[in-house]
C-alpha cells in the first residue's frame, strides 16, 4: 500500500449522488488501497440505516454522530482516501480538521444529483425544491474547504487525476487544481499566485521547449531546454509563425516525449498549441497563460490555431493542453489596456455563469484568484459539455458576432479584440431586450475605460460583415442572447431592424 500523499488524507466531498463512493473507490485503487466511507461507517455504528435514524432523532443528532465518525475517520493511520456525507461539513470542527489534508470536491448538476439520489429514501432528497435550494447553498461550502474541484462527470476515471493530485504537494500552499475534462481528453488545471516563481512544473517530460513572445520574454522569466521567441502580436498568429516554431522544433530534435510549453497570451497560446498539434502529428502541450483573456479563457478548451488573410482563426486543430499552469502574479506586468481587454471576457463569461460569479463580477471589484477560478471553471464546464462548438459551446461567442465585426471593419488595428467584444456583449443585451443588464455591464466596462462605441467604420460595413459571417456560416447569424445572467443561449437570429438599431446605438459616428 502506498504511503498517504504528503501525509494528507484524499477527502471527498460533494453533494447527494456526486458520486463520491465511486470516485474514492477508483482514487484509492489507484493508491493500492481500500476507501473509506463515513455514511457506511456510520451505518455500521448506529446499527441502522441513516435514514430511520434520521427520520427518528432528527438532524441534529444525526450531525452530531457524523462529526464523531468522521473525525476519528481522518485520524485512522490507515486512511488514504475517505468519502464523506454531503452534509458533513456544516460541523466547523471537521472544516477545521480538513485543513490538514486534501479536499476534492466532486461537483454534480442538480438535476443529475436529484436523479441519482431521489426515490432512495433520503431523507434530504424527498423534496426537489428544497433538494435544488440545499445544492446552492451547500456548493459554497464545499468550495470553501477544496484544494481539487472536480467537474461534473463520470467518476471511475479520476484515478487518472491521482499524478497530478501527488503533484499538488509541490505547489506553493493556497495553489488548487481543477481537473478539466472534454471528450478528448483530461488534463489538471493548477491554479496559484506565486506558481511559476516557485518553479513548479507538471507534467515531466524529457525536454520542454517554451513557446513565447519577446514581451513575455522580458517579463516573465520561464527556464526550459529550448527557447523559442516569436514576435508579439496577433499579425504574427499566421501559418509563417507556425511554420517557423515547427522548424525551430525540428531543428532541434523535438520529439512526441517532448513538450511544447506555451508562455504567453492567446497568441502564443494558439500559436503554440497549433504546432504543438501538428508537428509530426502532435505533441503534447502545456499553456500558461500570462494575459487575463488567457488565464480565464483562451489557455483552456484546446481551441488552437493561427489566422489567414481571409479570415481569424481559419486554420486550426483541437488540442487538449497536458496541463494548465495558471499563475495570478503574472498579470503584474501586464499593461493596463490589455488588462482591460481581459475584463470583458471576464464580464461576458460572468454572464454565462451567474449565480456567485456574476454576483462578484457585478460588483466591479478587482479581478482575483477566486474570479479567475469561477470563469475557467465556467469555460471548462462548457467546454465539458460541448467540445466540438456543435451547440452549448457556442455560448462562449456572446457579444463575437458584431465584435468580430467590428474588428475586420477597423481592419484589426483600432480596437484590440475584448474591446470590441464589450460593445458586441452591449449590443447582445440590446438585442436580448435586457435594458437594466446593458445598463449594468455597459457602467462595468465604463468604469475600466473601455470603449461603449465604436467609430472608424460605418454601421453598414458593420452589417455587412455580420452577414458575410452569416453566409459562411451556412445562412446563420448565431447570435447568442441573455435571458439572465447563467441563461445564455445561441443560435437567435434578430430582426434585421432591431439588429441596425442595435449596432447604430454603439456607433460613435
Ligand atoms: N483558443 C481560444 O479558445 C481563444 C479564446 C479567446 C481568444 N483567443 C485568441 O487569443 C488572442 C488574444 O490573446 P491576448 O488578448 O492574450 O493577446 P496577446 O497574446 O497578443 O497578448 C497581448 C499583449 O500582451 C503582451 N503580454 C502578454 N503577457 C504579458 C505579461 N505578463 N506582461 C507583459 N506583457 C504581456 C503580449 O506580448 C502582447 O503584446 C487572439 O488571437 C484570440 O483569437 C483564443
Amino acid at each position: 500500500m502506498e504511503a498517504r500523499i504528503a501525509g494528507r488524507v484524499l477527502v471527498l466531498v460533494g453533494f447527494m449522488g456526486a458520486g463520491k463512493s465511486t470516485g474514492a473507490r477508483a482514487l484509492a485503487a489507484g493508491l493500492g488501497s481500500e476507501a473509506l466511507d463515513s455514511d457506511r461507517v456510520l451505518e455500521q455504528r448506529l446499527g441502522e440505516p441513516i435514514e430511520s435514524f434520521f427520520d427518528r432523532e432528527g438532524e441534529p443528532a444525526f450531525r452530531a454522530r457524523e462529526e464523531e465518525v468522521v473525525l476519528e475517520l481522518l485520524e485512522r493511520p490507515d486512511a488514504r482516501v475517505v468519502a464523506l456525507g454531503g452534509g458533513a461539513l456544516a460541523s466547523e470542527r471537521v472544516r477545521e480538521a480538513l485543513a490538514a489534508h486534501t479536499v476534492v470536491h466532486l461537483e454534480v448538476e442538480p438535476e443529475e444529483a436529484w436523479r441519482r439520489a431521489s426515490n432512495h429514501g433520503r431523507p434530504l432528497a424527498r423534496d426537489p425544491a428544497r433538494f435544488a435550494r440545499l445544492h446552492s447553498d451547500r456548493l459554497a461550502l464545499y468550495d470553501s474547504v477544496a484544494d481539487v474541484i472536480v467537474p461534473p462527470g463520470p467518476r471511475e476515471g479520476i484515478r487518472h487525476a491521482l499524478p497530478a493530485l501527488k503533484a499538488l504537494a509541490e505547489t506553493p500552499a493556497g495553489t488548487r487544481l481543477v481537473w478539466a475534462s472534454a471528450a478528448s481528453g483530461e488534463y489538471p488545471v493548477f491554479l496559484g499566485e506565486g506558481l511559476v516563481a516557485s518553479g513548479f512544473f507538471y507534467p515531466r517530460a524529457r525536454r520542454r521547449f517554451v513557446v513565447t513572445d519577446e514581451n513575455v520574454a522580458r517579463a516573465v522569466p520561464f527556464e526550459g531546454d529550448e527557447r523559442i521567441v516569436i514576435p508579439a502580436g496577433e499579425e504574427h498568429k499566421t501559418l509563417a509563425g507556425a511554420e517557423s516554431v515547427l522548424r525551430r522544433l525540428a531543428t532541434a530534435g523535438a520529439e512526441r516525449g517532448d513538450l511544447v510549453v506555451a508562455v504567453g497570451g492567446g497568441v502564443v497560446g494558439d500559436l503554440a498549441g497549433f504546432s504543438a498539434a501538428v508537428y509530426q502529428r502532435g505533441m503534447p502541450h502545456v499553456q500558461v497563460p500570462t494575459t487575463l483573456v488567457a488565464q480565464v479563457d483562451s489557455a483552456y478548451g484546446g481551441k488552437t490555431g493561427v489566422d489567414l488573410p481571409e479570415g481569424k482563426n481559419y486554420a486550426g486543430a483541437f488540442h487538449q493542453p497536458a496541463a494548465v499552469l495558471c499563475d495570478p502574479a503574472l498579470l503584474a506586468t501586464l499593461p493596463p489596456e490589455e488588462l482591460g481587454a481581459g475584463y470583458v471576457e471576464v464580464v461576458k463569461t460572468a454572464l454565462i455563469a451567474g449565480g456567485p460569479l456574476w454576483s462578484r463580477v457585478r460588483r466591479g471589484e478587482e479581478v482575483d484568484a477566486e474570479v479567475i477560478m469561477g470563469c475557467l471553471r465556467t469555460k471548462l464546464a462548457v467546454v465539458a459539455a460541448d467540445e466540438r462548438d456543435a451547440g452549448r459551446r457556442q455560448v462562449l461567442n456572446l457579444g463575437h458576432t458584431v465584435g468580430h465585426a467590428i474588428e475586420a471593419a477597423t481592419s484589426y488595428g483600432r480596437y484590440r479584440h475584448g474591446e470590441a467584444v464589450g460593445i458586441g456583449l452591449l449590443v447582445a443585451l440590446r438585442l436580448s431586450g435586457r435594458e437594466p443588464l446593458r445598463a449594468e455591464v455597459a457602467d462595468l466596462l465604463a468604469g475600466r475605460g473601455l470603449p461603449l462605441a465604436f467609430d472608424g467604420a460605418s454601421v453598414d460595413e458593420v452589417l455587412e460583415l455580420v452577414e458575410r459571417d452569416k453566409k459562411r456560416a451556412g445562412g446563420r447569424v448565431p447570435f447568442v442572447l441573455v435571458q439572465a445572467p447563467g441563461e445564455v443561449t445561441p443560435g437567435h437570429e434578430p430582426d434585421p431592424r432591431l439588429l441596425r438599431a442595435a449596432v447604430e446605438e454603439v456607433h460613435a459616428g
